[in-house]
């Protein structure tokens, strides 16, 4: 009998396959990084196939490693960096173009041309979302506009978009001649062409980036029992059939994995960047404070549950670049070494920018910088300048979260790659003033698409029965005093206002 839920994360930096047993202990898993494909100042890209071919590997090696097959796996879930945005063709299932990634700004003026004649005021009604580079539609407009014959095969119903879920279903279902051409709603909230009220393509919405409706895919539950969203070709990467039926974003998938079930209930994300999400129950809760509303899950034929979200784009990948653009560095883990040598920040902030700036602030125009230098500095303050970046960007968020939902933080669930930090874990609860706690299975992205795969089997039964799998395994207390926490946080915020008004 089939014991495991296996499940696909396919991110920003790198693709893991998991695999997991019904207390939601991991029993095996494979990661392979993919190239980022930077062709100019502002430009992310990522190849679709090799993104594909990372995922079939990983697959395989996961299942080889742990001896099991496609018969031992119960259904399968995916999950994926969100917005992501890949158009290929449904006949010979070859993308037209590199996937233009989330952090992408070439279509800073499409974002700021919806600003000026009232369009983003009807895009933040409908979807929640407000104008940025940081979302598909733009996107897929840069694509039809900058690709020979893109639109014309987009009007005949040819060129297909797909977030990288929809990229990997279509090819686990059916090979590249095309399988299942599906995604789910908390991927489609992220598009700006979604209306997050009837969870459906919208056709204002779509008329403002003149996408044709054929291209975009069927959406369906997050959690999507019955044949789900179709079962893995015998041929591929898996060698069996197994049925598909979790698909979730990456965020939404984390706040599942924390199983944050309850209006009210958020956790913390730290990847590339950092994503808070906090639970808000049925009904859409609209931001004053530069938030973002956006799906959290939909469950089987239940109500879809929103969540309100504040995207940090720019908080991993800061120390990455002391890695690869600075060479401070020679891993991710020796940030927290070299920061360990200094008591402080010496006076340095830095801002990293890179992308402009996301919640609360939606500043495609900042840029990175930093701030308070002095002979003095060495490169373990800007490794510390990084990590308090951080979780400084965190509080914003926090901020803006407590002003829009009147709920007072008192504990911070957190999951993701840059929690394996102790001392930026330790920042963190320095700077918000609230422990911070991470659960034994830290990887909650993955573990989040498997439970929405095995509720839908009945491997699960319920919430509840999720609930009792989450244990905690480290917390961090608050250390600094009051005093310190509010002089640390307004010279954050001054350091803030340094990035803005610098590109005109
Ligand atoms: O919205 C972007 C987000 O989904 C990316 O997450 O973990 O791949 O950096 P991650």
């Amino acid at each position: 009998m089939a014991e495991f839920v296996g499940a696909v994360d396919q991110g920003t930096t790198s693709t893991r396959f998991m695999i997991f047993d019904h207390d939601g202990n991991e029993v095996g898993r494979h990661q392979l990084e993919h190239e980022q494909i930077l062709p100019q100042a502002g430009w992310v890209e990522h190849n679709p196939v090799e993104i594909w071919e990372r995922t079939s590997a990983v697959i395989q090696t996961a299942l080889n490693t742990t001896g099991l097959t496609a018969a031992d796996l119960v259904s399968l879930g995916i999950t994926n960096q969100r917005e992501t945005t890949v158009v290929w063709n449904r006949r010979t299932g070859r993308p037209l173009y590199n996937a233009i990634v989330w952090q992408d700004t070439r279509t800073d003026r499409i974002a700021t041309a919806l600003e000026r004649d009232g369009r983003g005021a009807v895009i933040r009604a409908k979807a929640g979302l407000p104008p940025a580079t940081y979302f598909s539609a733009g996107k897929i407009q840069w694509i039809l506009e900058n690709v020979d014959g893109a639109r014309e095969a987009a009007e005949r119903g040819e060129a297909i978009f797909g977030t990288t879920d929809t990229w990997l279903l279509w090819n686990l279902t059916g090979g590249p001649r095309g399988g299942v051409h599906v995604t789910d709603p908390t991927n489609a909230s992220r598009t700006m062409l979604m209306n997050l009220e009837t969870l459906d393509w919208d056709d204002e919405l779509l008329s403002f980036f003149g996408i044709p409706r054929q291209m975009l895919p069927e959406i369906r539950p997050s959690s999507c029992p019955g044949d789900g969203y179709g079962r893995t070709l015998p041929i591929g990467p898996l060698a069996g059939e197994v049925p598909i039926n979790g698909d979730l974003g990456d965020q939404q998938a984390a706040t599942v994995g924390q199983v944050c079930f309850a209006p009210g209930e958020a956790k913390n994300t730290y990847g590339t960047g950092n994503f808070m999400l906090l639970n808000t129950g049925t009904e859409p809760v609209r931001s004053s404070s530069g938030l973002l509303t956006t799906v959290c899950y939909q469950f089987g034929d239940e109500p879809a549950v929103y969540a309100l979200e504040g995207s940090i784009a720019v908080t991993g990948s800061a120390v990455q670049w002391l890695r690869d653009q600075l060479g401070i560095i020679s891993g991710a883990a020796q940030s927290e070494d070299l920061a360990r040598q200094v008591e402080d920040n010496g006076g340095v902030y830095f801002v990293p920018a890179f992308s402009g700036l996301f919640a609360p602030y939606w500043r495609s125009d900042a840029r990175g910088v930093i701030v308070g230098l002095s002979r003095y500095n060495t490169n373990a303050h800007l490794a510390r300048a990084t990590l308090e970046a951080i979780c400084y960007q965190s509080r914003d968020v926090a901020e803006a979260m407590v002003a829009d939902s009147g709920v007072a933080l008192d504990v911070l669930k957190v999951d993701g790659g840059v929690t394996a930090n102790e001392l930026c874990m330790q920042i963190q609860a320095d700077v918000l003033g609230v422990p911070v706690v991470r659960p034994v299975v830290a990887e909650t992205t993955a573990l989040g698409a498997a439970y929405a795969a095995g509720l839908a089997t009945g491997f699960w039964s319920s919430t509840d029965e999720l609930r009792a799998n989450w244990k905690e395994s480290k917390r961090w207390e608050p250390r600094w005093s009051d005093a310190q926490r509010t002089e640390g946080y307004e010279r954050w915020k001054k350091a803030v206002a340094r990035t803005l008004d610098w590109v005109d």
